[in-house]
């Protein structure tokens, strides 16, 4: 059988849903503890809720990614760029899911610290998961930015 060459339409829905959520949650949480106005209020009455959100989208996303067929790289990308790609998709995963269970427990001394360092490392990968998916895009033009926007090529 061919191999499919985007992801399921669902997956790329929750993709940039969840990229615009996530990156907003960044930075509405650096905000928060920047803040001391009455303004912190309002941003942990955002932070909460649509971090509860990012928890539940992924579980679902989590679930259509193992029930349905996605898109192999290409064969002209040496073996350690591939490797980079899946161990730093899965990290993303991972932050993800566990990002909010932290956050939802924050009360707990060591869970706070967990909670920034946490927010740091995700920020790190989503700049190096911009700055590959854009040399897809722009450089190497080889359908891999394709599989996720949904435009065709390949
Ligand atoms: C993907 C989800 C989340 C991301 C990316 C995120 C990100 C952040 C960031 C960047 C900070 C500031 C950390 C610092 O500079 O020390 C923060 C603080 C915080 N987050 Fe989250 N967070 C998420 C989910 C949650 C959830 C679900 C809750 C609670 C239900 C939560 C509760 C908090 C609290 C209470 C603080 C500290 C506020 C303060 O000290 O004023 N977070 N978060
Ligand atoms: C918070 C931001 C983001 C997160 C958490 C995130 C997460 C992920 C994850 C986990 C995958 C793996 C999909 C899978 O195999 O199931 C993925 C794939 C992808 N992402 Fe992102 N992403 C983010 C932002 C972006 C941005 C801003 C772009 C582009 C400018 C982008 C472009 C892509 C592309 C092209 C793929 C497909 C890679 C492939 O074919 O293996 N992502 N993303």
């Amino acid at each position: 059988m061919k191999p499919v060459t985007h992801f399921h339409p669902a997956l790329r829905l929750l993709h940039w849903l969840m990229a615009a959520a996530i990156l907003a949650m960044l930075f509405i949480g650096v905000a928060m503890v920047a803040t001391v106005s009455s303004l912190h209020s309002l941003l942990v009455a955002i932070h909460k809720p649509l971090g509860l959100m990012i928890l539940v989208l992924v579980v679902v996303r989590l679930g259509l990614r193992f029930s349905t067929a996605t898109p192999p790289l290409p064969e002209s990308l040496p073996a350690w760029q591939r490797v980079a790609a899946q161990a730093s998709h899965w990290a993303l995963y991972a932050m993800m899911l566990a990002q909010p269970l932290i956050g939802w427990a924050v009360l707990y001394a060591i869970l706070r610290p967990l909670h920034s360092l946490v927010a740091l490392v995700l920020f790190a990968t989503v700049m190096l998961h911009l700055a590959a998916a854009l040399r897809h895009a722009l450089v190497l033009r080889d359908g891999v930015f394709e599989s996720m926007s949904g435009t065709r090529r390949r």
